[in-house]
């Protein structure tokens, strides 16, 4: 642990300070952290976690814009790297990793990190690239931290389950601490984009939650077939009026294939319950990771 939050902007910067803290610390492990900033309570319970099992805690602050579609909103995506270099002092972050853009791509990148069939689907499937942009600057930050073992919230199931199969695949020698969503207490998932939405916007969010809570329950109590799911689903999003369905979906986790629950392979797998749901021109996303259960 260094004595205080240190913030760096250069890659040169980042592996002198983990270097010396290597060198001063043999055996210490290093936990990493990967954000976009504008961090709220669920990034803080990240870094508090790496604080508990590490030595030092990296926290890098980068809006990647290799992971933004060209409609979306890499421009006006929150920004607070003040506020942010306080949350991550708080929460026990020693070194912050801020770079600028052209710090991350000094030019413009020829290799991309691209996970097959993981990546396709869900978010996939609505945001073309997206991925691929997360696995390249993902890539990219491990190579530079180097770290022993790095934390992602399961907000981003499909996220976690890309990473995990990637640093599988290419032998990154980090482990993948699956961390579990935080929670607003009307149970909204707690995300930086949540500032976007209006107070009528906000109030009918809690409809995500709802919906797979419902779901949740309906798994717990089945039987029930993928499609009776999906209709739950749908049809409990649909009583926010302001809500669009982008997609709500069930795939096994961590593969993100499609579930057929009536199957008798079923009993005793772990299904992803994704939803992505617009509220104006802000889109939320939420899951549940649910072991469908054994029946005689
Ligand atoms: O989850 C995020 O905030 C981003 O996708 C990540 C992992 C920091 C990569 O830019």
């Amino acid at each position: 642990m260094l004595m205080t939050t240190q913030a760096v902007t250069t890659i040169s910067q980042l592996r002198e300070a983990v270097r010396s803290f290597r060198a001063a610390n043999p055996g210490q492990q290093v936990g990493f952290v990967p954000t976009m900033g504008y961090l709220h309570e669920g990034h803080a319970s990240l870094i508090e976690r790496a604080r508990r099992e590490n030595g030092l805690v990296v926290l890098s602050i980068f809006v990647n814009p290799l992971q933004f579609g060209p409609n979306e909103d890499f421009d006006k995506y929150p920004r607070d790297p003040e506020r942010d270099l306080r949350i991550a002092a708080a929460a026990g972050a020693d070194l912050v990793f801020l770079p600028e853009v052209a710090e991350m791509y000094p030019q413009p990148t020829k290799t991309t990190v691209s996970v097959r069939d993981v990546s396709s689907g869900l978010c996939g499937a609505s945001r073309p690239g997206h991925f691929d942009g997360v696995s390249t600057v993902v890539t990219k930050l491990f190579n530079m931290v180097q770290p022993d073992k790095a934390y992602f919230g399961l907000k981003d199931a499909q996220q976690v389950a890309v990473i995990e199969q990637m640093t599988a695949d290419l032998n990154i020698p980090v482990q993948i601490v699956r961390c579990p969503t935080m929670r607003e207490t009307d149970g909204l998932a707690k995300s930086s984009r949540n500032v976007y939405l209006s107070p009528e916007e906000r109030k009918q969010a809690i409809v995500l939650n709802e919906a797979l809570a419902a779901a949740e329950r309906a798994i717990q109590e089945g039987p029930v077939t993928t499609s009776q799911l999906d209709a739950l689903l749908r049809t409990r999003i649909q009583t926010a009026p302001l809500a669009e369905i982008d997609y709500a979906e069930i795939v096994w986790y961590p593969s993100i294939e499609p579930v057929e629950l009536s199957s008798r392979e079923a009993a005793g797998r772990e299904v992803l319950l994704a939803l992505a749901v617009k509220f104006g021109r802000t889109r939320l996303i939420d899951n549940r990771i649910v072991t469908i259960p054994t029946r005689q």
